[in-house]
């Protein structure tokens, strides 16, 4: 069992043994910059703290951003299970209670690959089922088929936003594309960058009133609000996870409330093996 005693003396733990299946969960947003690499690592490191083993798979292809934001150094990445001869386990990194997955650079798109390199891939994270009992993938901005395909075979969707006109529609256009694909019955939506709980029920608000009257295959669900803290860019900056370094900050405080509503989530019916399968119906 993963843990990490400094997040551990502060949330206290569930004593969930990673019986069941995995939950996997995508962090997503439509536009970029939002937030989804921050939530990403930092949920990851409160859920670890509750016992919970939990793989952050760094689905930001090309850009690897989660091992700067954790201030590790990985030594291989999934670049060297798609080019070279690693496994998957060989290309797990612990960082802060949990294992990164780094996507490596130089690789943008899934379908730039060949189709044994894809296979390959698919089938090494097909390894993954008995390592951890969360999988978190930080995706990429934007709606690429690299990562609608990532989002579309994850059990659980986090679409992260701001109070942001911009970050709004785009991430309506995000939750448009799912309502088409009807692969969610529900996506959860994460307000970020808000000044208090009100501006995030807000934000939610403003998001599930056009879905309720527009959209009619899925619905959203609230998973809480980060406030605006500049201990976020200070922690950033120093490469130590906010959760770890200012663990008492207000946007630290929100991270472990949302970490906390998704313990109580119900237990997910399929988990890594059924998200593989989509991957390979996505990308195979
Ligand atoms: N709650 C917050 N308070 C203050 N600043 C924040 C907050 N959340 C995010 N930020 C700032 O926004 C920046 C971008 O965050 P992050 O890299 O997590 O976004 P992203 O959605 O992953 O971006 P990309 O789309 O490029 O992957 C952070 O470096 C941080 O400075
Ligand atoms: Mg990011």
């Amino acid at each position: 069992m993963t843990e990490n005693p400094q997040a551990a003396s502060w949330l206290p733990g569930s004593g969930y043994g990673g019986a069941g299946p995995a939950r996997v969960i995508a962090v997503a947003s439509g536009k970029g910059g939002v937030g989804k690499t921050s939530v990403s690592v930092n949920l990851g490191i409160a859920l670890s703290a509750t016992g919970r083993r939990v793989i952050l798979f760094d689905a930001d292809l090309g850009m690897a951003n989660a091992e700067v934001v954790l201030g590790v150094r990985p030594a291989y990445t999934l670049m060297d299970v798609v080019f070279g001869s690693r496994g998957i386990a060989e290309v797990m990194t612990p960082a802060a209670g949990c294992q990164l997955i780094s996507g490596g650079s130089g690789l943008a798109e899934l379908a730039n690959l060949s189709h044994p390199q894809r296979q390959r891939l698919l089938q090494e994270i097909t390894g993954l089922k008995d390592s951890a009992d969360t999988l978190i993938l930080d995706t990429g901005a934007g709606l690429s088929k690299t990562v609608l395909g990532f989002v579309a075979a994850a059990g659980d969707v986090i679409v992260v936003v701001t109070p942001e006109p911009t970050s709004l529609t785009d991430a309506y256009g995000l939750i448009k594309v799912l309502d088409r694909y009807r692969v969610h019955r529900e996506v959860m939506v994460l307000a970020n960058r808000v000044r208090n709980a009100g501006e995030g029920q807000a934000v939610f608000r403003r998001l599930a009133v056009v879905a309720g009257r527009y959209l009619h295959n899925i619905e959203l669900k609230p998973a809480g609000h980060i406030r605006e803290d500049p201990a976020v860019s200070r922690a950033v900056r120093a490469q130590v996870p906010l959760v770890v370094a200012s663990p008492h900050s207000p946007a630290a405080r929100d991270m472990v409330e949302v970490a906390r509503g998704l313990t109580r989530e119900p237990a997910p019916e399929q988990g890594i093996g059924s998200f593989v399968k989509k991957l390979f119906r996505v990308f195979g």
